[in-house]
């Protein structure tokens, strides 16, 4: 097995193993990998859907999403799909799975089953180094903050863009969830300051003036959205990418229309933050 790192803020690349078959001091070391990297690719798999459910429970206990269609037979199974006559994907804009929750999930596990000839590529981002990254006054203008997140906007019966994904999504009535976490995360597993809020469910920064929120946000979207902080995954075929929420930023793109895209996700459950 061979661990690279994939960029300098996110991610490692895993090769030569089959997490089918993986040994208790592989799983270790991978474990040890995905805390440090916050997200891992692992090239040329193959997994059935049950195979994918059982490497997902070697990390703990399924969180099932409340709002993807599910794989038919296979609750725990979220699919990720864009068929070439949609528009719109799932998942394109900066966000990271889940914060809306009180214990967002610990992570996201992504199996690609159909990827397009071109395009359809995934960005990472590593909230650790954009964190230290920050100069020392906006350390220090943060470091007691807390923001809220919240779904409705996403997933939730007025959403202009829910209502644009159709039936990829469902559950619009059980959306509405918000959830209150600190803005400077110290990560629950490997003690690293991260940055946790995101673009796609940070409904603003508590006890602040709206404005000032806003601003506030923006400027450290900005900063996250520098290119030095970024991965940017090339899906093949066979595979399955794994990321940290608490440590991580995602962005499906959107450019292969015409094309279909679809990918098996399951999110295992993490702890309050
Ligand atoms: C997601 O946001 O979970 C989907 C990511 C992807 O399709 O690459």
């Amino acid at each position: 097995m061979r661990i690279t790192r994939a960029s300098e803020a996110v991610g490692a690349t895993v090769e030569d193993v089959d997490v089918n078959e993986l040994s208790d001091q592989q799983f270790a070391d991978i474990r040890a990998a995905f805390f440090d990297h916050g997200a891992l690719f692992f090239r040329d798999q193959t997994l059935t859907p049950e195979q994918h459910v059982r490497f997902a429970k070697r990390w703990g206990s399924i969180d099932i999403n409340r709002f993807f269609q599910q794989r038919p037979g296979y609750p725990e199974i979220a699919e990720v799909l864009k068929e070439p006559d949609q528009k719109l994907n799932i998942g394109g804009g900066w966000h990271t799975d889940h914060s809306y929750d009180e214990a967002p999930a610990m992570g996201s596990i992504l199996y690609a089953l159909d990827i397009p000839p071109t395009g359809g590529d995934t960005l990472f981002a590593g909230m650790a180094a954009a964190y230290e990254a920050l100069d020392d006054d906006m350390k220090d203008r943060i470091k007691d903050l807390k923001a809220r997140h919240g779904n409705a906007h996403i997933f939730g019966a007025e959403s202009k863009y829910r209502k644009a994904v159709g039936d990829r999504y469902t559950n619009a009535d059980q959306a509405g969830q918000t959830a209150v976490h600190p803005v400077v995360l110290t990560h629950p597993e490997s003690g690293a300051k991260g940055l946790y809020v995101n673009p796609g469910f940070t409904l603003e920064i508590v006890d602040m003036d709206p404005d000032e929120s806003k601003a506030l946000l923006q400027k450290l979207y900005d900063h996250i959205g520098q290119d030095r902080f970024h991965h940017r995954h090339k899906w093949r075929q066979g595979d399955l990418a794994m990321w940290d929420n608490r440590a991580t930023w995602h962005y499906a793109l959107n450019d292969y229309q015409g094309h279909r895209r679809y990918l098996n996700r399951i999110t295992i459950e993490g702890v309050a933050l």
